[in-house]
């Protein structure tokens, strides 16, 4: 039985096939448009899935959307005679969702007619719950999904039972966790999609100040958990206004918070202002707040289900934050979080809830790790070199094997150099987990200040995060429960943080992914290599891209290698070195790069 699940006419569009109950592919359409968060039908994805998956359109049985129009129809009614633009947005969905078919046949230039799978609407929380419980360890748990808003609720929890998800709860519109953190960031100037994971970096910062005042902004509700102080804000009363533009495909997100949030707290940041102690301060009472509430409604779940084990999703579960704090503040002793927690995962999740809820076939599945996306083969990585200038350009190119290559990477890393690694199928989910990274010396301090100026150009407050043997957690970490998604920080042990400077927030604290041998073997023999030669069983790891969508193709690696300042990139089992040469070459101005090409290369 093939089941195709995709998150459509939304932001971090996505898809993914599910095969007799068994995840065979799943890939987010920003890794081939290459616009970061990317909104509409994905197109590119579903037929990358196809073709992974040895499938046509016409084999799938059922298409699984993460979405359902009609729910909540009576709330969204009393919405749309209130907001004439929500009306109009609502009747938009509502029309792109009968055109399902018919984009589905466009994106495999097929018939729609030819089609012949049921189409099945899941709500978008339902979706969000299902991809973090039916893809766990847990035969049972509590299961948790915190966003912004999706079919008109912000939150949901169920319990978890074998092949089945009990919704036990959820809020609606207008309360919304991920709405605060959004109005919140938008108003300390941080107003792209997806920025709310910047201003919790900002967060270790500040000091939480503003704590009081928040509180009036999400304030305590004994049933529900929480709920939003509306004055705060305007979502109740213009509508939710996610948009995007089809020509682009970048959502945009329009302004959340009210006049009344700046006549409480002072004007709002303008994005090109410097950040100031204020901001730092607002920054680290929004985070501690947000930690409030979600504390609040775990332990809330966590007395209703009895359960001992707990898994989440949903946009605020990429909170790593409030994530590693979970076992201090909560009776959990487990935890599993979705790799792709949010929108982008919601193709996952409807396509389980599907196999398992609607046609109640048993789960046989674990998802413990993220490696669904695509892959190239080496013959396709050498080809891709041998196209490119990097030989032209004077840079060494071996191929080794595997020993030779993980033991020369592992002393390029710990002589300062930075490397671009990529490895067969690209992570699922936004975090780069050892197959698209680009990886550093950890016990170097001035690697963070590097990185930044040679190839992110990000905001320097913002960490960078450490790859860890799963075996070596707890000798640098206060907890050991593994953490191979990357989406949950621990407190660095106080005697570790001056031998991983590098990857250690200002708090102290380490968003870690915890790398298993099994399910990444060459990854965890690299960073085996590195602690034979250093002492240290970590390596800083930071998604292999500059400022874009991490990259895809072997041309999109080597394209990233050469227009930036990285020094070493390993693609399969070939190893590219940028000797001092090319670096001159790469890094003169145009006029003398030309000059080089006529008279060397
Ligand atoms: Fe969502």
């Amino acid at each position: 039985m093939n089941i195709l699940g995709i998150n459509a006419y939304h932001a971090n569009a996505s898809a993914a096939i599910v095969c007799d109950g068994k995840l065979i592919t799943a890939a987010e359409e920003e890794r081939f448009n290459r616009v970061k968060y990317a909104a509409g039908f994905p197109a590119a994805a579903v037929r990358h899935c196809l073709a992974d998956a040895g499938l046509k359109l016409q084999d799938i049985d059922h298409v699984a959307i993460p979405r359902n129009p009609w729910a909540r129809i009576a709330t969204k009614l009393y919405y749309a005679a209130r907001m004439p633009r929500f009306t109009f947005d609502r009747l938009r969905v509502m029309k792109q969702f009968k055109g399902v078919h018919a984009d589905l046949a466009a994106a495999c230039d097929l018939d729609p007619g030819t089609i012949r799978a049921r189409v099945h609407r899941v709500e978008h929380h339902v979706a969000h719950l299902a991809s973090a419980f039916f893809v766990s360890p847990f035969d049972r748990a509590a299961v948790l999904s915190t966003d912004g808003l999706g079919d008109f609720a912000s939150t949901m929890w169920a319990t978890g039972e074998g092949n089945r998800l009990n919704v036990r709860g959820s809020v609606v519109f207008p309360h919304s966790l991920g709405l605060y953190y959004t109005a919140l960031s938008q108003y300390l100037g941080f107003w792209k999609f997806g920025d709310e994971y910047k201003v919790m970096g900002l967060a270790a910062y500040g000091e939480p100040s503003y704590v009081q005042e928040l509180r009036r902004v999400v304030r305590p509700n004994n049933i529900k958990g929480f709920s939003l102080g509306l004055q705060y804000f305007r979502h109740h009363q213009t509508g939710p206004e996610m948009t995007w533009h089809e020509s682009t495909q970048t959502p945009v997100l329009g302004r959340l918070f009210s006049p009344y949030l700046e006549e409480r707290l002072g004007k709002s940041r303008r994005a090109d202002e410097p950040i100031g102690r204020k901001h730092r301060n607002i920054a680290a009472s929004m985070q501690a707040v947000l930690e409030e509430a979600y504390f609040r409604l775990l332990n809330h779940l966590s007395g209703g289900t009895r359960q001992q084990k707990v898994c989440l999703a949903g946009g605020v579960a990429f909170n790593c934050v409030a994530n590693g704090k979970v076992f201090d503040h909560t009776p959990f002793s487990g935890i599993y979080v979705q790799p792709a927690a949010g929108d982008a995962g919601l193709s996952v999740g409807a396509a389980f809830y599907v196999y398992h809820q609607v046609l109640g076939q048993p789960r046989t599945f674990i998802m413990d790790h993220a490696y669904w996306g695509p892959q190239f083969s080496q013959g396709a990585t050498d080809k891709a070199l041998e196209n490119s200038q990097v030989r032209d350009l004077g840079c060494l190119v071996k191929g080794l094997p595997d020993e030779e290559l993980t033991r020369c990477t592992a002393q390029h890393i710990a002589d300062g150099k930075i490397v671009g690694w990529y490895q067969g199928r690209q992570e699922w989910g936004p975090r780069a987990l050892g197959n698209r990274s680009i990886l550093v010396d950890p016990r170097r301090a001035e690697m963070k200040e590097i990185l930044n100026r040679r190839i992110k150009h990000r905001e320097p407050f913002r960490p960078f995060a450490p790859s860890i043997l799963e075996e070596a957690t707890g000798q640098f970490f206060e907890c050991s429960h593994p953490s191979p998604f990357m989406n949950l920080a621990y407190v660095v042990r106080p005697e570790k943080r001056s031998v991983i400077p590098a990857p250690t927030h200002v708090d102290g604290t380490g968003r870690l992914q915890t790398v298993s041998r099994q399910t990444n073997p060459r990854y965890w023999a690299l960073i085996k290599k590195f602690e034979k030669l250093t002492g240290v069983p970590v390596l800083l790891n930071t998604s292999f891209n500059e400022n874009e969508p991490i990259v895809l193709t072997p041309r999109e690696a080597i394209d990233c290698f050469l227009r930036t300042r990285m020094d070493v990139l390993v693609m399969g089992n070939c190893l590219v070195e940028k000797k001092l040469v090319a670096n001159i070459a790469l890094q003169s101005p145009i006029v003398l790069r030309t000059f080089w090409y006529r008279c060397f290369a």
